[in-house]
């Protein structure tokens, strides 16, 4: 009998601290309006001074494991995926693996920007599929703030920070249909923090984009991946009942739901309230209309992300 895996419970957290436009406006160049028209946002979330990417995580991770009806300890599986992990060792799925109070079980962090959850999904995917976990915790979590430059009026308006979590389960029958991962370091110069560790803190600790070539590669990528996985699934548009996009620009969501044929209202948008946060920007859109629920049991949804590395990936899962 083939293995899959199967989502059994979601959770999503937002820091408190709310960052609307219009406090934007008070502390760069730029204006309400501008921002809304260029990429759908009106406000993200802040996480508060001493409010750490593995706080926002446990909160995420304890709701997704209670809708999952599980406990903790039932969990073999920690894949964090972070672009802002609270120290450079333990992962930060070692810390939130500590928090759980779960002991054992393989935990690590996955670093692909804003493809971060696309490729911890995957990866928590074919371990189960392999035999090698029964019950997975995977997590996209960000305090992205923290490699903000909040002087650039050029990115500090489109960021925000948060967690999202799923519980992935051995089923008989998918669940995840199908996951493509992929990357091309070439474009390290259109989207990156120059300074790490290894490279002693050499450049700028924040994050350096030139936007609008961003931009153009994100849309015709977004578009290939759509391609890419109805393809290799031989499904056709009329298949996918829910869009489930990375949050980065209503305008790329736009784009991309165009390239499906899918009406706005088979979309799930919160990139107006949440601002792009990376990581957790799929699994806190897809916790959200889990929650409220627009995504039924049964139904077909296209997860997708594109970001820093470049990266770009799809899950494409029955719920
Ligand atoms: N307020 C007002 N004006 C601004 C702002 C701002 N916040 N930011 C830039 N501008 C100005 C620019 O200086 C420029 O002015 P100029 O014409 O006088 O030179 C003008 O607005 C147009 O700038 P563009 O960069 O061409 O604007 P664009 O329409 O491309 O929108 C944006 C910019 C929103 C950044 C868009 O390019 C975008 O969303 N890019 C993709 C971002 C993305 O998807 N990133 C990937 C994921 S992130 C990750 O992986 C970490």
């Amino acid at each position: 009998m083939t293995l899959y895996s199967r989502i059994l419970g979601t959770g999503g957290h937002l820091p408190r601290n709310v960052l609307t436009n219009q406090e934007l406006e008070r502390m760069v160049d730029t204006s309400d309006a501008w921002i809304r028209e260029r990429t759908g946002i009106r406000q993200r979330h802040i996480a508060e001074d001493g409010e750490t990417c593995v706080d926002l995580a446990e909160v995420a991770s304890r709701r997704a494991i209670e809708a999952a009806g599980i406990a903790p300890h039932d969990i073999d599986l920690i894949v964090m995926a972070t672009t802002t992990p609270d120290q450079t060792f333990p992962s930060s799925a070692c810390l939130l693996q500590n928090r759980l109070d779960i002991h054992g079980c393989a935990a690590f962090d996955v670093q692909a920007v804003c493809t971060g959850f696309i490729y911890a999904l995957g990866i928590a995917d074919k371990f189960i599929r392999t035999g090698a976990a029964t019950k997975a915790l995977v997590i996209g979590a960000e305090t992205i703030s923290r490699i903000i430059d909040w002087t650039d009026r050029g990115t500090c308006v489109l960021f925000g920070d948060g967690a999202g979590a799923v519980v992935i389960g051995a089923a008989d029958e998918p669940g995840i249909i199908d996951s493509h991962l992929h990357a091309d370091g070439a474009y390290r110069e259109l989207l990156q923090v120059p300074a790490g560790i290894g490279n002693g803190g050499n450049g700028s600790p924040f994050m350096e984009m030139k936007g609008n070539e961003v931009f153009r590669v994100a849309v015709t990528t977004l578009g290939r991946i759509v391609d890419e996985v109805l393809e290799a699934n031989a499904m056709t548009r009329a298949d996918i009942d829910w869009l489930v996009p990375h949050q980065a620009n209503m305008r790329i969501i736009q784009a991309t739901a165009r390239k499906l044929d899918l009406p706005m209202e088979q979309v799930v948008v919160t990139v107006e309230e949440h601002g792009n946060t990376s990581a957790a920007s799929v699994p806190l859109a897809f916790d959200a209309a889990v929650r409220d629920g627009r995504i039924e049991r049964g139904q077909t949804v296209l997860m997708e992300a594109f970001g820093g590395g470049f990266t770009w990936g799809s899950v494409l899962l029955r719920y």
